[in-house]
Parts: C-alpha cells; structure tokens; sequence
C-alpha cells in the first residue's frame, strides 16, 4: 500500500462563485457557493486519494477559518494533522463570469508565522510515517528560505523521499541542499531556478539533466502547460506533449500532475510511465471548472491516448 504525506505551510479555503456578469456597486448574486479544502499539498492529497493511495495532510491551522478547513478535510475523507498557528487561516476565491468565461482569482497572502510555529511543525514532520513526502505550495511569511531544504534533509536521513513544487528562494535552497526524490517547477519556476530565460526543449532537457547530475533531485519534471513538459534524470531525458483537452479551469494543473506522478512512482512503475501519467492528470484537472482537481476516469482516459499513440 501506498502511503504519502504531504506538507502545505499555507493552506486555504477556495470558495468559488459562478456569475453571469461583473459590475460595480450592485450586489452580484449567486446561487451557487462552493467551499473546498486547498492549497498545494491538500490538493495532491485529493487527487492521490482519488486514485486509491494513503494520504496524511501536514498543514498549519488557526483562527475560526481554521476549524473550518479542518471540517472540510474530514468530509473529504483527508487524514489530517494540523499544526495549531496564532494567525487565521486564509479564504481564497475564484469567480467564473460566463458571459466573457473569464476566471478571476483573489489569493490573499496568508498569516505570518512564529518561529515557535515552524519549529512545532518541523517536529511533526519528524514523526510522520510515510514512504514520499509531497511538499507543495509557497512559503508564508515569517518561514526562512530553507525550510524545505531542512524538511528534505531530515526526511532523507528517514528513508523518505521528498517530492517539491515551490518557487523563488524556497525552492533554490532546497535544490542547492540536494535531498530531493523530484521537483516539479513550471517553465518560468524552472527560468528563475536557473537564472537563465530558456524556452527551447533541448536547452531545458540539458539544464534540468545538469541538475539530476550534480545530485540535487533525482527526478526533474519541468512542466510547460499547453506545451506539455520534460523530464529529466541522470540517465536520460524525456519530452512528452500535453494532451489535447478543451480547458474549462487550468485551476490544479499543477498539483494533478504532481499527484499522479508520485502515485506511480510509489506503485513501483516506470520514470517514464509516471511522467505520461502526469502529464494526463494535468491536462484532466483543465476538464473540470473552478478549482476542480483532476478525475480518475479523465486521467486514465487521457493516459490511453499516450499509450495508444506510441
Ligand atoms: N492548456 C493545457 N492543455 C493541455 N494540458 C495542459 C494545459 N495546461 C496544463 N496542462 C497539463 O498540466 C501540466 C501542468 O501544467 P502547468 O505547466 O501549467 O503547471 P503549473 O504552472 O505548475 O500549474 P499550477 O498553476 O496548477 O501550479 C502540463 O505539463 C500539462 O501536462
Ligand atoms: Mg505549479
């Protein structure tokens, strides 16, 4: 059996609305409300449930906003272990207009975060059983820079292999540590990383391999949306296109693609395999409105078409 963990630092509510048109001052009105658990780590939990895996759900909690992300979590069958915080738990919103079928999304930072906090959550870590530990998601304030690369670190003197998807400084220092199973950044994630403006596949095959060689993740997924994305190991490098989907929210791409990857891993399955695997489930979770993640059924239809082409 496959068991995960996974770490979101900055967890939410995602409140979606549907409307048939924004204008100023009136009310807007809306039947429809929807409140879902997120944020990077509770996503690929969701999916990874979905998919028949374990899942335990390491997050930060506070406040009244707190308590109710952690009754979400129950009715989605989440295994969770909040890390009790000071600060509120943050309510993030995503509004449909269907007269233009534009998506506005409003992402408030979060709460700032003691050094008590941290500290409590890395111990919590510490104690967590699991074969991978999915770290997803931005660091709030008040976390240092190397927080993941600290997590990795202790993870893989544990046996457990870490997978990332995060951004900026946080997840430079955890390359530069060197402690990762895979990171999933996307183009302009892996751009930054790099410190170079790359958008050539050949040229960010090498420059991700360059990263799996010096021993930094053994696994580098570099996701190009509508374009598809690259794998990288020491060993070879791998371009799959993304699968042709009529995109109703590009919402959970991202951590779809992470889920089903490290379902497969876990499963024993192939790098390869894993990757096409990937690739489906973030082209599925486009198949759903709002913050919707990928569905079973669409990722392994959308696999087949992988398969079937090769
Ligand atoms: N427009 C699209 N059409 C088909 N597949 C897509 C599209 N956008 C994304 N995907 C699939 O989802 C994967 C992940 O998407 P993307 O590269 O946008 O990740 P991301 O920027 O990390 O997303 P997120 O905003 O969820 O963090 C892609 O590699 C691809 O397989
Ligand atoms: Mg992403």
């Amino acid at each position: 059996m496959m068991n995960i963990a996974t770490l979101t630092l900055n967890p939410t509510i995602d409140v979606a609305y549907s409307l048939d048109r924004f204008v100023h001052s009136d009310k807007l009105r809306t039947a429809e409300q929807k409140a879902d658990p997120g944020g990077g780590g509770i996503n690929v939990a969701r999916v990874f449930v979905r998919l028949g895996g374990n899942a335990r759900c390491v997050y930060m909690s506070g406040g009244s906003t707190g308590a109710a992300l952690d009754a979400l979590l129950d009715l989605h069958q989440i295994v969770r272990e909040p890390v009790s915080i000071e600060g509120e738990t943050r309510i993030s919103a995503t509004m449909f207009e269907q007269s233009s079928g534009h998506e506005y999304r409003i992402v408030p930072a979060g709460p700032v975060i003691s050094e008590a906090e941290w500290h409590t959550c890395l111990d919590r870590l510490s104690s967590v059983e699991c074969d991978y530990l999915v770290i997803s998601g931005s660091l709030p304030r008040g976390i240092p820079a190397d927080f993941y690369a600290q997590v990795a670190s202790d993870a893989k003197q544990r046996g457990v292999r870490t997978v990332l998807d995060s951004s900026g400084d946080a997840l430079k220092a955890a390359v530069a540590a060197g402690k990762l199973e895979m990171v999933k950044p996307n183009l302009k994630e892996f751009q930054q990383l790099i410190g170079e403006d790359i958008s050539d596949p050949i040229l960010i095959g090498k420059a991700a391999q360059d990263i799996a060689r010096s021993g930094s993740a053994r696994l580098i997924v570099v996701s190009l949306g509508e374009r598809g994305g690259i794998l990288a190991s020491a060993e070879h490098v791998i371009e799959c296109a993304a699968p042709k989907v009529a995109s109703v929210s590009s919402v959970g791409a991202g951590d779809s693609c992470v889920a089903a990857m490290v379902h497969c891993l876990a499963a024993g399955k192939s790098n390869e395999e894993a990757f096409r695997y990937g690739m489906a489930a973030g082209g599925a979770a486009l198949l759903t409105p709002g913050t919707d993640l990928a569905r079973p059924a669409d990722i392994r239809r959308l696999f087949e078409q992988y398969v079937s082409e090769t």
